[in-house]
């Protein structure tokens, strides 16, 4: 399996080989397979989403296996924990290198401060911690309304916003309030492309959240996403960037 660009980058100067790591927030398994390809002694991949666990197992189990021929190695060292992260199934102490590489702008301030105290307590002394994410978007950004409209039919459908794009300086002194020491911060993408199968994969899932609660403001909300669907097709706008923190010894 291809490990994207913003994940090499994100990892290139971080202390990946031997050490036992955690992906938080597993989704399609892109970080996981980061962390082996970079020797990752151990991986455990978490998500909330089984369907996630299960593509992360297929696509980084399979694909690095074939790439090196050796299957056992990798099943030794790749653990998918279908789990919530607020609660994660691992002892106090027990992981040298997180990653989150684009969790936190899933996650509401509430979850992201349960999130962080859970990430801070598996975290060994002398971890790595490694948080890549969005800044948020610039007010003239097309694809920032259709965002405001997926939250909006989120807050609706769940009563809670389904994106929180956290700025970098925010999520550096954020870290930092937990025993995180900064370490650095990089451009990881800018503009970050909005493909049209990103934007209609958004935009989808609005409407579906919004068609839970038919009425208003339900069906306008569904209606402005699919209409937002066709006039924005893609969109090249916004920073990802990519922070790393280490726990003091
Ligand atoms: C946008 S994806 C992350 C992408 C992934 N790290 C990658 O590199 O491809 C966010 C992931 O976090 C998971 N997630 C969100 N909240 C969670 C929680 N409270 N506990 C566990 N997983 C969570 C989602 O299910 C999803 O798998």
């Amino acid at each position: 399996m291809d490990v994207p660009h913003t994940v090499a980058a994100a990892l290139d100067d971080r202390p990946v080989a031997g050490r036992r790591c955690l992906e938080a927030g597993a989704g399609v398994g892109n970080a996981t397979a980061g962390l082996l390809a970079n020797g990752a002694a151990r991986v455990y991949a978490v998500t909330n989403d089984r369907d996630h666990a299960r593509t992360t197992r297929r696509r980084v189990g399979d694909s690095i296996a074939d790439s090196d021929g050796d299957a056992d190695d990798v099943g030794d060292r790749l653990a998918v924990l279908e789990a919530d992260l607020r609660s994660i199934p691992l002892p106090d102490g027990s992981v040298d290198l997180i990653s989150a590489h684009g969790l936190c702008n899933v996650l509401e301030p509430a979850a992201l401060s349960a999130v962080a105290e859970e990430l801070s307590r598996v975290a060994v002394p002398g971890a790595q911690l490694v948080v890549d994410d969005y800044d948020p978007l610039p007010d003239d950004a097309a694809i920032a309304e259709l965002f405001a409209v997926e939250n909006a039919a989120s807050e609706l459908a769940r009563g809670r916003p389904a994106l929180t794009f956290y700025p970098a300086g925010f999520l550096r002194r954020f870290f930092a309030g937990h025993g995180w020491e900064f370490r650095r911060e990089r451009t990881l993408l800018e503009p970050v492309p909005w493909t049209e199968s990103h934007v209609s994969a958004h935009a989808d899932r609005a409407a579906s959240m919004a068609a839970g609660n038919p009425g208003e403001p339900g069906d306008t909300l569904a209606a402005t996403a699919r209409r937002l669907k066709t006039e924005i097709g893609s969109e090249s706008v916004g920073r990802m960037y990519g922070l790393a923190f280490r726990l003091p010894d």
